[in-house]
């Protein structure tokens, strides 16, 4: 292990680039990978992080959160926020702690993940059918009452129901209604109403209320036009909410929404709740929808994420080599930070290409590259860890748990 005086002195000989040392100084990096584990992030700056990797600009992502909770409180509505999108318990408990009333999750595994970390309020928005995932969600019940599912079948309330009895336990449910995507939803009216039928007289189940995502409204270009959808996505999902509470039913939360709505949902007042996620990060795709204030660009949240790389070849002109590929998700909807004029492409496992016309602005071999990506939770999804920078200073790591793999399931 190297002292922290040459840990200091390796760094003021360092050369600003990526990393690249002059003949003779200590290696900085032997130990680096332990410095993080013991949380010693002195002097570790961006140009020190091994690449490709995901970085955190801190002040992006605390703006993003606080104006978010700020809109939620100006217009009544509740934040439970998406966490498949971040997977991080770092990321929630700063969201719990600015008001967010719980947690999305998309799967039993995200649930089980925040549960651990002592969150309340966790709702799983993707119904449960497989044996192993109605008895994981029936011992979240157990574990902590506030715990929810989600159901759009009645065969999966009726499993449900048998699993929770079983274990003597009150599982709070959730029915799902169509709202747009094909992917899920049992259909508004009569079906989704005998659905909360079946669940309120469920001995073991408590009827909590109604879900409806309109995710096919969420990416729909011009403020107008999604805020037209959304409303037309919702409407079932609402005429049914109505029926419901007519017919005595407790609807205690009506939730749904995303980043692309958050601000169509709240002036609607249909939904008590968004669900949104997105919005901590941002990402490429969702810029391109254009926001209420600025048609060009969706710019109520700041891109808070990149993928750092770095130049590894630079042998032709208009075009370099960098070290984020297939592998770290590359994607030509992908975008260069300070350089919109970049194309980004693909070129193979571990290899992207960045393309470019402007001759006088050429990148050199070791420049350090940020990347805007494309579809957050695939990305996140592909790393272990964000870098949480201020400037260039890195102050903080979270991991990001629950990826891919038996973690994932
Ligand atoms: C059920 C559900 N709710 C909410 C969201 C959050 O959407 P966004 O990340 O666009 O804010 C998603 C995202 O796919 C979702 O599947």
């Amino acid at each position: 292990m190297i002292s922290r005086r040459n840990f200091v002195a390796a760094s003021t000989a360092m050369v600003a680039g990526a990393g690249r040392m002059s003949a003779g100084t200590t290696n900085r990096f032997a130990d680096l990978e332990s410095r993080l584990a013991r949380h010693e992030l002195k002097d570790i700056n961006k140009d020190d992080l091994p690449t490709p990797c995901m970085v955190v600009d801190q002040d992006i992502f605390e703006s993003n959160l606080k104006k978010m909770a700020d809109h939620c409180t100006k217009t009544g509505i509740h934040l439970r926020a998406h966490v498949k999108v971040h997977k991080s318990t770092e990321i929630a408990r700063r969201q719990l702690a600015l008001g967010a009333i719980g947690l999305t999750c998309a799967t039993i595994a995200e649930c089980e993940l925040m549960s651990r970390a002592g969150f309340n309020g966790i709702l799983l928005t993707r119904q449960p059918t497989s044996k192993n995932n109605i008895a994981r969600v029936v011992a979240l019940a157990q574990r902590d009452a506030t715990f929810g599912t989600v159901v759009d079948d009645p065969q999966a309330a009726t499993w449900l129901q048998e699993a929770a009895r079983a274990e003597n336990v009150k599982l709070r449910t959730v029915v799902d209604v169509f709202a747009g995507l094909t992917r899920h939803g049992i259909e508004a009216g009569r079906p989704a109403l005998d659905l909360a039928k079946q669940v309120d007289s469920s001995k073991n189940l408590k009827l909590i209320g109604i879900m409806g995502y309109a995710g096919a409204a969420a990416h729909t270009h011009v403020f107008e036009e999604r805020m037209k959808k959304s409303r037309n996505d919702l409407s079932g999902m609402l005429e049914t909410v109505a029926s419901a509470r007519s017919a005595g039913l407790p609807v205690e939360i009506i939730t749904g929404g995303s980043t692309g709505t958050y601000n169509v949902d709240s002036e609607m007042k249909g939904l008590t709740e968004l669900q949104a996620g997105s919005f901590v990060f941002m990402d490429t795709l969702y810029r391109q929808i254009g926001g209420k204030n600025n048609a060009a660009s969706f710019d109520d949240f700041g891109s808070a994420l990149t993928v750092l790389s770095t130049v590894i070849s630079k042998r032709h002109a208009g075009l370099c080599t960098i070290d984020a590929g297939n592998k770290a998700l590359l994607k030509p909807t992908d975008e260069v930070k300070g350089r919109p004029d970049v194309k980004v492409e693909n070129q193979g496992a571990e290899y992207g290409l960045l393309v470019w016309k402007d001759g006088d602005r050429d990148f050199k071999i070791g420049d350090r590259v940020e990347i805007y990506p494309s579809n957050l939770d695939m990305s996140t999804n592909v790393y272990d860890r964000y870098y949480v920078a201020r400037g260039e200073r890195i102050v903080d790591v979270w991991p990001i748990m629950g990826r891919s793999g038996a973690a994932q399931r």
